[in-house]
This record gives structure tokens, C-alpha cells and sequence, in this order.
């Protein structure tokens, strides 16, 4: 069965074809990022009226790309939510749309189930059932994932997500949007253990995080600093030591009261190296698998939605849809 996926929650315009049997076909996707440069952050409106430029020519040219046409397709996968609203509405409209003109299921995706699976677009692959720890922009979950759908919320913020930290924490030390990937750059320059900075909730007994509180105490250091470039990169390093702290503690703390055996790594957050570093060297010794995606399916893209779609498809035509399944979907 072959899926075309649509992602279009945020600033992302994705699209893919995934194939039940050879696995992903192509991708292609367009970031919006210069253009919400300027603002220091997603304009909303401006997101939905570039998806709406985009995603069209964006699957001709993945068709094209893969030697396939619309007619060849067995259902369209768009990412239902959480997400924008109007740029939501793209995705799903001309998901929809291109679904009922040719007579095709559209399913709706659950942007955090696309998160969750996008390791299995690797090879080697985690099987069933594994942890995950889900770090993007909007989220920090560590999960349960038993099944497709089959996915129990351990622990997650009760404030700011791991990103959003990274991204505000950056727009402090006057970097561009979205910051998480230049300020893990700029922290490669900066001296260890010159700043300390909270690691919030590090010895909570739970699998939950606080991230506002260290952002607000790298907004305290910043103001009472010369903020020269080494200081700059500095306080980058401290930051991300504390940050990357709490997310490797609170993994290890979910493998060990679970008992689970390989850990997934999902999210925009997951392309950091030092986290991907920490959670290595945390794991060695362990039975532990670390699996992390390919960068480019780390942040937002359409092959993790494509591939989602194919097997909530592939499931819908062998067994009854899940009944405790955290995300719906409907076919
Ligand atoms: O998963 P994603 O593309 O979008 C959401 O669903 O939110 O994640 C985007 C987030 C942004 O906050 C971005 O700054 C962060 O991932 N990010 C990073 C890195 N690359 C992207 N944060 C830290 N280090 C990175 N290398
Ligand atoms: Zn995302």
C-alpha cells in the first residue's frame, strides 16, 4: 500500500510517499524559517499562506521525483494536530480534497504519533514496545510505545517544553529563530563549568520536567553579565549541560522503572549532539538501544507522517482499530 503524507502544522511543508512493502519512496520538504526570521517567531498567517503556496507544487514535484502519480496512491496521511490552526486546515483541506477525488481514504495523523514512529524510517529499526523520548518545539513526553497506537503518556512538562526553552533561551543571547540549533552551536565554543545553571525537577520522583524556571535563571545571568561573545557561549554551554541533564536523567529513570530495553529519540530536540552524546554514554553499559532518526526526520517533515498513515493503514485493514489507543483515526 502506498501513502502519500502531508505535514503542514507549523513551518514546515513536508510531503512523502511511504510504501507499506519498500518503505519511504521520496520526500520533499519546504521551510518557511527565512521567512519568519524577521518576526523572531511563526506568524501564523504568513505559515498558512506559504502552505498553501507550497504543498501543491511540492507533490508534483515528489511525484515527478518518484516516477508515481496520485493514481497509484492507496490513502493520503496529513497531520491532524496539535499544531497551527490555519496551517492545519491547509494540509488536512487538500488532504481531504485529493482523498475524495480519487476515492481514496484520508487519514488524520496525531503530529506527535509522526514524532513517535519517525525512527522506524531507520535502519536498523526499534521494534515494539520501546521508549521514547519525544523533544520538539511544542512538547516533552517520555513514552510508553507498546503498538502502533498503543502509546502511554510516563512523564511530560508542566511548563515549557524542551525546545521552547532552547528558542527563548537563545532569542536572550540574541540569536536568530529558532534558536535550539544555533545556540547548541554556539555552546561548542563555550568554557565548561563556568556557569552553573538549575537543572529543574533533576530529583522530582516522577518522569515530569520544568523547563521555564531554567530559562528564566539564563535571563537572570545574562542581565547580570558583560555579555561579551565568550560569555555569550558561556552561558549556551550552561544551559544546555542543564537541559540536556534532566532529559538524560529522566530517560534512564523511564528505562529503569519500565524495564523497556531500547529508547527512541524523537523530535527537533533529539538533533542535539550533546544530548545524543549524554544518552550514549549514560546507555553503554547497559542493555539499552539508543535509537535516534536521521536529522532531517528529527525536526518537522512529511515522511513521518506518510509513514504513520501506512501503518495505521496497514492495521486498519488487519485488526479493529485500538481501543485505549491515545490518537484516533478515522478511515
Ligand atoms: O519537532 P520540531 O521540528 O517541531 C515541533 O514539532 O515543535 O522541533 C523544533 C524544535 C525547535 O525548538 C528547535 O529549536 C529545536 O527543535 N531544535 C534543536 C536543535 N535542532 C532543532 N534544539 C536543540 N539542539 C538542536 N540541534
Ligand atoms: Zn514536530
Amino acid at each position: 500500500m502506498l501513502v502519500l503524507g502531508i505535514e503542514t502544522s507549523c513551518d514546515e511543508t513536508g510531503v512523502a510517499l511511504y510504501d507499506t512493502q519498500q518503505g519511504l519512496l521520496g520526500h520533499t520538504l519546504h521551510s518557511q524559517i527565512n521567512m519568519h526570521r524577521d518576526y523572531g517567531g511563526v506568524v501564523p498567517e504568513l505559515a498558512s499562506r506559504d502552505h498553501i503556496r507550497q504543498v501543491l507544487p511540492l507533490i508534483a514535484q515528489l511525484f515527478e521525483q518518484t516516477k508515481t502519480s496520485l493514481h497509484a496512491i492507496d490513502a493520503i496521511a496529513y497531520t491532524q494536530g496539535p499544531g497551527l490552526a490555519g496551517a492545519l486546515l491547509t494540509g488536512a483541506s487538500i488532504g481531504n480534497a485529493l482523498a475524495f477525488a480519487h476515492n481514496i481514504p484520508a487519514l488524520p495523523i496525531h503530529h506527535l504519533e509522526g514524532h513517535l514512529l519517525s525512527p522506524l524510517l531507520s535502519d536498523p529499526a526499534p521494534t515494539f514496545p520501546f521508549a521514547a523520548l519525544l523533544v520538539s518545539g511544542g512538547h516533552t513526553q517520555l513514552m510508553r510505545v507498546t503498538d502502533i497506537g498503543q502509546y502511554e503518556l510516563l512523564g511530560e512538562t508542566v511548563d515549557d517544553a524542551a525546545g521552547e526553552a532552547f528558542d527563548k533561551t537563545a532569542k536572550l543571547l540574541g540569536l536568530d529563530y529558532p534558536g535550539g540549533s544555533l545556540l547548541a552551536e554556539l555552546a561548542t565554543q563555550g568554557q565548561p563549568k563556568r556557569f552553573k545553571l538549575p537543572r529543574p525537577m533533576l530529583h522530582s520522583h516522577d518522569l515530569n520536567f520544568s523547563f521555564s524556571g531554567l530559562k528564566t535563571a539564563a535571563a537572570l545571568l545574562i542581565n547580570k553579565q558583560e555579555m561579551d561573545a565568550q560569555t555569550r557561549a558561556d552561558v549556551a554551554l550552561a544551559f544546555e549541560e542543564a537541559i540536556t541533564d534532566v532529559l538524560v536523567k529522566k530517560s534512564v529513570t523511564a528505562l529503569k522503572t519500565t524495564g523497556l530495553q531500547q529508547l527512541v529519540v524523537a523530535g527537533g530536540v533529539g538533533a542535539n549532539s550533546r544530548l545524543r552524546q549524554k544518552l550514549q554514554h549514560q546507555l553503554v553499559d547497559t542493555a539499552v538501544t539508543v535509537f535516534f532518526p536521521e536529522l532531517e526526520f528529527c525536526t518537522d517533515n512529511g515522511a513521518m507522517i506518510a509513514l504513520a498513515g501506512a501503518l495505521r493503514l496497514q492495521q486498519l485493514n488487519t485488526l479493529p482499530p485500538p481501543a485505549n489507543g491515545s490518537f484516533t483515526v478515522k478511515a
